[in-house]
């Protein structure tokens, strides 16, 4: 198992350009500590106000007339943060992410025209097999990006991402302490967790 280029808020903070390089050498970084905690924690508070009304719907797998909920394929339930329903830290949290879609349309020409992001809960006992971020028939989705919500995560908790990397060599990271950004083209699938695993998915599309 490898390990994947690591920036801390700090470095990021002063260069975000740093997570382009890492894109363009490895396609995929680690990015500790941010968005700051402050702002994670209200979106884990925000995460957990939509599961008490039940503002959180089952996701499904494939398109259109394909769709279907398979949770032996994907057991998590989301809300987009564009729903009306969430508030100032998912506003606060796409602002964040619609500025580090400029920066890599301007270090890495990428063509980026939009971000899209859901809240994510994954049941104890569920994950998402091993899958691309990218539908069959569309492309839209370029760069993938998760921020993790657990205020804590034990070494036993399970949940790991794991990111298949273009070598065949393979990274597992634990879903707590900040987030990743890595290219939608990669193969990754999320590890059962012993307990609730809540996180952010997000993806800068070209359309
Ligand atoms: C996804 C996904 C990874 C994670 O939602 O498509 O792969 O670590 N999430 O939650
Ligand atoms: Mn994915």
């Amino acid at each position: 198992m490898s390990s994947l280029p690591f920036l801390n808020a700090d470095a990021f903070s002063a260069d975000p350009s740093r997570l382009a390089d890492a894109l363009r050498d490895r396609g995929a970084c680690w990015i500790a500590d941010w968005p700051p905690q402050p702002l994670r924690d209200a979106l884990r508070d925000e995460l957990r106000a939509l599961q008490g009304r039940e503002g959180l719907a089952p996701a499904s797998v494939g398109r259109a007339g394909a769709r279907a909920r398979r949770d032996d394929i994907r057991a998590d339930s989301t809300c987009w943060l564009d729903d009306p329903r969430c508030g100032e830290p998912a506003r606060d949290f796409l602002m964040h992410l619609g500025e580090v879609r400029t920066m890599l349309n301007r270090t890495l020409f990428l063509g980026l025209h939009s971000v899209e992001a859901h809240y994510a809960a994954y049941p104890a006992g569920g994950g998402y097999a091993r899958h691309r971020d990218r539908f069959r028939d569309s492309d839209a989705r370029v760069v993938s990006w998760v921020t993790y919500l657990n205020a804590d995560w034990g070494n036993d908790d399970g949940g790991a991402l794991r990111i298949w990397e273009e070598d065949g060599s393979t990274v597992d990271l634990p879903p707590v302490g900040g987030s990743v950004c890595f290219l939608s083209e990669l193969e990754h699938a999320v590890l059962p967790a012993h307990r609730e695993r809540l996180s952010i998915a997000g993806w800068m599309r070209r359309d």
